[in-house]
């Protein structure tokens, strides 16, 4: 997810451009770059860093009075981040200048046909691809840019949001949007654009939010001038009046960060998918592991490292890997790892997950496992990061950045990856059949409508979030695939609202703590239709029966558990190895209403920090 940023008007673009990136900093922030046409020569400046860094580059160089331009701040998908791998990207000519927010799924083989025809690439994005592609069409055809635009977009596979202008007619600015956001601010005779609105919410209140296949040609003297590109015809699009402020609308409207991020989930799951889920020809693409399949086919086991949030990803990658890749999987916290001398062989390979890529145990436990000669494979969310770095090779989560310091969308997206990796290896291995692996390729495909769905349940969650409001201690309860999804709901309800949570596989009651329960003690269970259902049915009748509170978390359409729980939350029907993916939203929503009510700071919450990058 990155953020783009547009003007032409009367006013000096610099300070709008740059104000408006750092308002866009939440959506990526690993590399940032503005470009300016001051009437007789572009200026260029981009850099690896925040907008803070760009800002002193351009300083430095001088900055020139100009009244177009644009800008982006990066969270890389294609291309490490990097001075040359940062927007905007200019064609060949260096007549055009782009920046893109979105992937460019057919990239490769578009670069490859501009290469025969004499192209030449600097940087490993994607978007260098498509800015030359557009002067291809633009000079083959002999068209307008506008017109450019609209032609190669026809070539194009992927998602975009797009602001492109023409240093040869610098009186227009040309937007296109499939798949990532773009709006356009309309003020007296000058036109702003960006990812969302709070660049230029300070200037106009007059919003054009372009639909997907939507592009427009915004040129000044007149009035922006809209176009389905499905259709091919002309649209009278609908000026909005906005009434949010900045801090609203850089959380979309949410009233915290956590909550945009929980919603967030369909988007982020269907974002790292792209280019990689592709059912429709049978296959997983993952480039990293396939450059290293030989090592993972012949490993005799995977170690997998991570903390908090990452390591419960990591338990429930456990039991995909090892039903379906048949590969044996040890999860270690990476605190603990680092430090017991660890039997470490040389074939085997160790999988680090981290959201933030900074945290400082899983960085050292990697270390520890290549010094023993074990491929480190990295599940990432930051480009760039120190543990994407250090790892042998990897594959990015796609979740967007995550500001809520309780991780959401990172878990999902985790899980997302992980199992991508296990039905790919299992079919490498033969361990599964190409029915059993197609049949999961499609089941993976409904997995963001139905966080949708799950997602639905949100106001039935908030009115028992205020049941549980006054607990001071709540055990989370689950048994298989579910058994990590009730440490990581526990965890979530502890480090937002500092209520006591302990998670359990459900059967463990029965050693010892069963003997909390009583009637304060409410209990969550996760008894969704699985291989085990009957049992977890009788663990809540042992809670039952002992007059704990049961908030169940069950199948929709299930009426046993109803007749025992207190509460029941309903969620999708799944596989049983998809379930975590639907059944974590509504312990998220709980803890987060829970942590509401009691007036938690619950994206920053007490002693916590996003990234622990100290032991
Ligand atoms: C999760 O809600 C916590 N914020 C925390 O446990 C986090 O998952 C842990 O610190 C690991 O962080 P990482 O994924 O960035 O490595």
């Amino acid at each position: 997810m990155c953020g783009i940023v547009g003007y032409i008007g009367s006013k000096e673009a610099y300070p709008i451009v740059l104000n408006g990136l750092r308002r866009l900093e939440y959506r990526g922030y690993d590399s940032a770059g503005i470009a300016l046409f001051d009437g007789a020569q572009l200026h260029l400046c981009k850099t690896k860093g925040k907008v803070n860094a760009l800002a002193e580059k351009f300083a430095a160089q001088g900055v020139p009075q100009a009244q177009i331009g644009i800008g982006h701040t990066r969270w890389a998908t294609h291309g490490v981040p990097n001075d040359v791998n940062s927007h905007p990207h200019t064609s060949n000519s260096g007549a055009l200048i782009l920046v893109h927010n979105g992937i460019i799924e057919n990239y490769a083989a578009l670069k490859t046909v501009l290469q025969q025809r004499g192209y030449v690439f600097h940087s490993d994005t994607d978007t260098e691809v498509l800015v030359n592609l557009i002067e291809e069409v633009k000079k083959t055809n002999n068209v307008k840019l506008g017109k450019a635009v609209q032609l190669a977009l026809k070539e194009v596979e992927g998602a975009y949001a797009i602001a492109v202008f023409d240093q040869s007619k610098p009186n227009e600015i040309v937007v296109a949007k499939l798949g990532s956001p773009l709006a356009i601010g309309v003020g007296t005779d000058e036109f702003f654009i960006a990812s969302d609105a709070t660049p230029f919410i300070e200037f106009t209140n007059q919003a054009i939010y372009l639909e997907d296949h939507e592009m427009a040609v915004l040129r000044l003297g007149r009035e922006a001038r809209v176009r389905d590109l499905k259709k091919d015809a002309r649209l009278d699009s609908a000026i909005q009046e906005l009434s949010l402020n900045v801090e609203q609308i850089e959380k979309g409207g949410y009233e915290h960060f956590m909550l945009k991020e929980i919603y967030e989930q369909p988007r982020a799951i269907l974002d790292t998918f792209r280019g990689r889920l592709l059912p429709e020809e049978g296959i997983i693409k993952l480039s990293g592991l396939e450059n290293h399949m030989s090592r993972f086919l012949n490993a005799e086991r995977i170690l997998i490292v991570a903390c908090g949030t990452s390591w419960h990803a990591g338990l429930v990658a456990e039991y995909i890997f090892e039903e379906w890749a048949r590969i044996p999987v040890e999860v270690e916290y990476a605190s603990e790892f680092r430090y017991r001398n660890p039997i470490i062989n040389k074939n085997d390979v160790v999988i680090a997950i981290s959201q933030s890529g900074e945290t400082a145990d899983t960085l050292a436990a990697i270390k520890l496992a290549k010094s023993h000669g074990a491929l480190v494979y990295g599940v990432c969310n930051v480009a760039g990061s120190s543990i994407a770095r250090e790892t042998d090779a990897g594959s990015y989560t796609h979740a967007g950045p995550e500001i809520g310091v309780a991780s959401t969308k990172a878990f999902t997206t985790q899980i997302t990856i992980l199992t991508l990796i296990a039905l790919k290896l299992a079919k490498e291995k033969g361990s599964i059949s190409q029915s059993v692996y197609q049949q999961h390729l499609y089941e993976l495909q409904q997995i963001p409508q139905l966080i949708e769905e799950a997602l639905a349940s949100d106001a039935t969650i908030k009115k028992i979030a205020s049941e549980m409001v006054m607990a001071q201690h709540a055990l989370y309860l689950g048994r298989g695939y579910n058994f990590p999804v009730a440490l990581e709901g526990a965890l979530k309800l502890k480090e937002i609202s500092y209520i006591h949570a302990e998670g359990y596989p459900a059967a463990e009651m029965k050693h010892g703590p069963i003997a909390l329960i009583d009637a304060q003690m409410p209990v969550v269970v996760v008894a969704v239709n699985s291989n085990h259902y009957d049992k977890v049915v009788s663990n809540i009748e042992e809670i039952k029966a002992r007059k704990g509170r049961i908030i169940a978390i069950v199948t929709a359409g299930d009426s046993v558990v109803k007749g025992l729980a207190d509460h029941v939350i309903e969620v999708p029907k799944t596989t049983e190895a998809s379930s975590p993916l639907v059944t974590t939203i509504p312990l998220q929503l709980l803890s987060y209403h829970i942590a509401v009510m009691l007036g938690r700071n619950v994206d920053q919450p007490r002693n916590l920090a996003k990234s622990v990058t100290v032991e």
